[in-house]
């Protein structure tokens, strides 16, 4: 079978679990400052690809949302008009040439310092998966630091977060669990992994991203999608690139960043059955527009041990 055909059979199959709950279009409640809407995902909702659409599902089964890649997404509630729009800065990211599924993508980063002014500008610097699909890169799944305010969390303090962002655009869903709050010189870990607590389905597999604590079990979020898994040659391997993204909104100045960088250490990519791939290498792009901006450096290549930084302007 095809990987299209193989995905409108899947896509079926979904459509009846989802059994007789019909997507219904929310309104964005959540803001960015400069009007981006945001839709708001419940804790215990969860994400399930659907050709090529990524459906959020309630806990009883109703789906909430469609984000459809290409960027469109199923609540077109118009926001307050735009004065800024949410920027991606800089992406690194890597393909590690896949014959097998991803097991678990891990790092550690430690919190950074906080910007001098606040002005309302508004950070998201993250780890994830870049879920694929029949277009290509569909939906960025990530979990990481928000420095900054939605409607949803946040304020002039680092929160721990997690985004659905479809691509290639540049809006993005955000899980609700408050503000968890993350102090400047704490360490956390970042993890992607297989997760087995879902209902099993043939072909495809769930996920986990998510950020813990290693001393504070209560900082602790998460959220779970399902990914397919059929490549168009009937191999079942879920293709996904895994990445990290500094983005940012609203920042005038180099005293709206921290000083510093922030580090992801000890990045490890893990495959089921063969354990860590071989010839991975880590791809960079920074938006070249945006001054004084972001910048990603790799500064240990590979997919055991890494380390990628994010270096922030210097705010002097
Ligand atoms: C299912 O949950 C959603 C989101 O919480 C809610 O809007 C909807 O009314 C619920 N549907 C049923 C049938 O309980
Ligand atoms: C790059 O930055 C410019 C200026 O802030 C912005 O308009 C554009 O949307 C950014 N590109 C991406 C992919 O975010
Ligand atoms: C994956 O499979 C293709 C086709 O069999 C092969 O050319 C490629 O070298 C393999 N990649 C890795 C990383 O093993
Ligand atoms: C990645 O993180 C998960 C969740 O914390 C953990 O279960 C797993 O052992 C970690 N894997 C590696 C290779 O560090
Ligand atoms: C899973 O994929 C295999 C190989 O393409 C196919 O034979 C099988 O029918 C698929 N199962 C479902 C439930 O789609």
């Amino acid at each position: 079978m095809g990987r299209k055909a193989a995905m409108r059979f899947a896509a079926s199959i979904l459509t009846a679990l989802a059994s007789a709950s019909l997507a219904l279009a929310h309104s964005p409640a959540g803001y960015t400052p400069s009007g981006t809407p945001i839709f708001p995902i419940p804790r215990d909702a969860h994400m399930e690809q659907s050709g090529n659409k990524f459906n959020i599902v309630a806990k009883n089964g109703t789906v909430i949302h469609v984000i459809e890649s290409g960027g469109g997404s199923g609540s077109s509630a118009p926001g307050p008009s735009k004065r800024q729009m949410l920027s991606v800065a800089v992406d690194a990211s890597a393909s590690p040439a896949f014959n097998d599924t991803l097991q678990a993508f891990n790092a550690t980063f430690v919190v950074p310092p906080l910007p001098t002014t606040f002005e309302s500008q508004l950070f998201f610097l993250t780890g994830g998966i870049v879920l694929v699909d029949d277009n290509g890169p569909g939906l960025y799944m990530a979990a990481g630091l928000q420095y900054g305010g939605t409607n949803l969390q946040g304020g002039p303090y680092w929160t721990l977060a997690v985004i659905l962002q479809g691509l290639p655009g540049t809006e993005f869903s955000q899980l609700t669990f408050g503000n968890v709050v993350a102090n400047p010189g704490e360490t956390y870990q970042f993890y992607t992994t297989i997760d087995n607590s879902m209902f099993p389905l043939d072909n495809f597999t769930w996920y986990v991203v998510g950020i813990n604590s290693p001393t504070d079990p209560e900082k602790d979020v998460s959220f779970i999608g399902l990914v397919s898994d059929l490549e168009s040659d009937g191999v079942t391997i879920a293709p996904i690139i895994t990445m990290f993204r500094g983005q940012e909104e609203g920042v005038t100045q180099a005293t709206d960043y921290p000083v510093g960088d922030m580090v992801f250490e000890d990045i490890s990519v893990n495959l089921l059955g063969t354990g860590i791939p071989e010839g991975v290498t880590w791809g960079t792009s920074t938006n070249a527009t945006m001054s004084p901006g972001l910048t990603v450096q790799v500064q240990t290549d590979g997919a055991s041990d890494g380390k990628i930084a994010f270096g922030f302007p210097d705010s002097d």
